[in-house]
């Protein structure tokens, strides 16, 4: 079997006396997506912010293709990329600035045709010269999604990347995450509220519940495990639970 391009071994992150992950471990595989579910606060965030190297892990450790992210964060970072809703960039810049920033931070070549191509994927041409701070929120988060692209990863973290799409936008954006990993071989660690999404779009699931894992496999597999009708009855279950 191919080696993971991801390892998380034990990871634990306290914050003060509270746990906010818990012993997790897990892989990603080459070309694989990897749900990330869990009801709000369970430690989706908080593992993907370890796994970027933005907070250090209370304990465990995480290996990303084979390097150790405390000692070789750098020649990692270089691979992988996020997009999330609390990225903030210079608000002041136009959108196509600021992926011009981005571009040149990561010493890309050839930016003006990388920009381009990413402005077109993500079907921004309408507000590519919009100042940042004056973007809708759906544009905002195709503005981080863009970034994300841009670099071309070999791993790239999703946090709640849809969350504020409409459906065709998110539609969209879905084709493309599938296309990406078939055309470049692209592993995605992903997270969703949105349980249909999580469903079509997962390769595999890990369920976190108050930081811990407490299920795992395809989508099929956990709801058989739990005698539900589907995903989003798993996750109401499981849920209400742990309140
Ligand atoms: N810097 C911090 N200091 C203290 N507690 C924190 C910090 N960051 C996160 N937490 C806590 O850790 C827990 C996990 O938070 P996290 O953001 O990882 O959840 P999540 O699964 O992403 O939830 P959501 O679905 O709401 O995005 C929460 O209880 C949160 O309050
Ligand atoms: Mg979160």
């Amino acid at each position: 079997m191919t080696a993971p391009v991801l390892q998380a071994t034990n990871l634990t992150k306290r914050f003060g006396e509270f746990v906010a992950v818990n012993d997790v471990s897990f892989t990603i595989r080459p070309g694989e997506i990897l749900g990330l579910l869990g009801p709000n606060g369970a430690g989706k965030t908080t593992t993907m912010h370890m796994l970027l190297g933005l907070i250090t892990p209370t304990s465990g450790s995480i290996h990303v293709f084979g390097m150790d992210l405390a000692t070789q964060r750098e020649r990692i970072l270089q691979q992988v990329n996020f997009s999330s809703t609390y990225i903030s960039m210079p608000m002041a810049l136009t959108v196509e600035e600021n992926l011009w920033v981005v571009a040149r931070l990561y010493g890309m070549t050839d930016i003006a045709r990388r920009v381009d191509d990413v402005v077109k994927k993500l079907e921004m041409e309408e507000f590519r010269r919009k100042i940042t701070r004056k973007l809708s929120s759906g544009q905002m988060t195709r503005l981080t999604l863009a970034k994300a692209f841009l670099t071309e990863p070999k791993i790239l973290f999703l946090d709640e990347p849809t969350a504020s799409l409409d459906p065709d936008i998110a539609h969209k954006i879905r084709t493309l995450l599938k296309e990406e990993r078939r055309s470049a071989g692209l592993s995605i660690l992903y997270t969703s509220h949105n349980m249909r999404e999580m469903e079509e779009m997962s390769d595999r699931i890990i369920f976190l519940q108050r930081g811990r894992i407490v299920a795992e496999g395809t989508a099929q597999e956990i709801v058989a495990r739990f005698g539900q009708a589907d995903l989003e009855d798993v996750f109401l279950k499981l849920a209400r639970e742990s309140r």
